[in-house]
């Protein structure tokens, strides 16, 4: 399972990278924006600057609604760097987006997806990667690990080489819960990355070790 950070803040992304679990990065115009990046310049800058950080692949995602906008949009993301994937949302020109970069070898994201069915309009059009907002659904008390489970028997069904990516990831149980049901990439902030780790049992055995070993070493 790969896991992403979902973050445009290039201390956060450092800081998972050096842990060395790290294989990409996704970012939305919303993470842009808390980071206080806009202008085109800017915002180019700053995906160079994750590009320069990460080892996998970037996330960077169109503003355009239109499929010439979003066309002119990807292909420009797209040259900046062989890491950076286009994120594209669940619309109809997106789609339609999403098939012409396929069939122009450039990576996709589709993202804002909350059914099955439009998963597998992603998968057909020829997405890279299709992100499924589980935390978003389960904000409106609908299961959004249900989706994930259907978007994979799904794609199983037919073959298709789409990546689910559990996007809107919350907390450390969505991340496990996701490995179990077979979500190929989930990504989420550095707090879920990182607790993971948190265990009191781990904590209270390793203070043991160390007493003891002092103990015993007469200190
Ligand atoms: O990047 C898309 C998604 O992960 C957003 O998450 O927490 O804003 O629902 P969130």
């Amino acid at each position: 399972m790969k896991f992403f950070i979902d973050t445009a803040n290039l201390q956060q992304i450092k800081e998972a990278y050096d842990l060395g679990v790290l294989d990409g990065v996704t970012t939305n115009p919303s993470l842009m924006a808390k980071e206080g990046i806009s202008g085109e310049q800017n915002v180019i800058n700053h995906y160079k600057a994750i590009c320069d950080i990460v080892d996998g692949d970037v996330s960077a995602e169109v503003i355009s609604t239109d499929f010439d906008g979003m066309v002119k949009e990807g292909e420009q993301l797209a040259a900046l760097n062989d890491k950076i994937v286009v994120k594209v949302p669940m619309i109809k020109e997106g789609v339609k987006a999403i098939k012409y970069f396929s069939s122009k070898g450039i990576k996709t994201n589709c993202t804002l997806v909350f059914s099955a069915g439009q998963a597998l309009l992603a998968a057909k059009a020829g997405a890279t990667y299709v992100s499924p907002f589980i935390g978003r659904l389960d904000d409106v008390s609908t299961d959004g690990l249900q989706l994930i489970e259907d978007i994979r028997l799904i794609y199983d069904n037919y073959g298709y080489e789409t990546q689910i990516l559990a996007a809107s990831v919350r907390h450390a149980m969505h991340i496990v819960n996701c490995a179990k049901i077979g979500a190929d990439v989930i990504t989420g902030p550095l707090s879920a990355i990182t607790a993971l780790l948190k265990h009191p049992l781990t904590d209270n055995g390793l203070a043991q070790f160390l007493a003891d070993h002092a103990k015993a070493a007469g200190k």
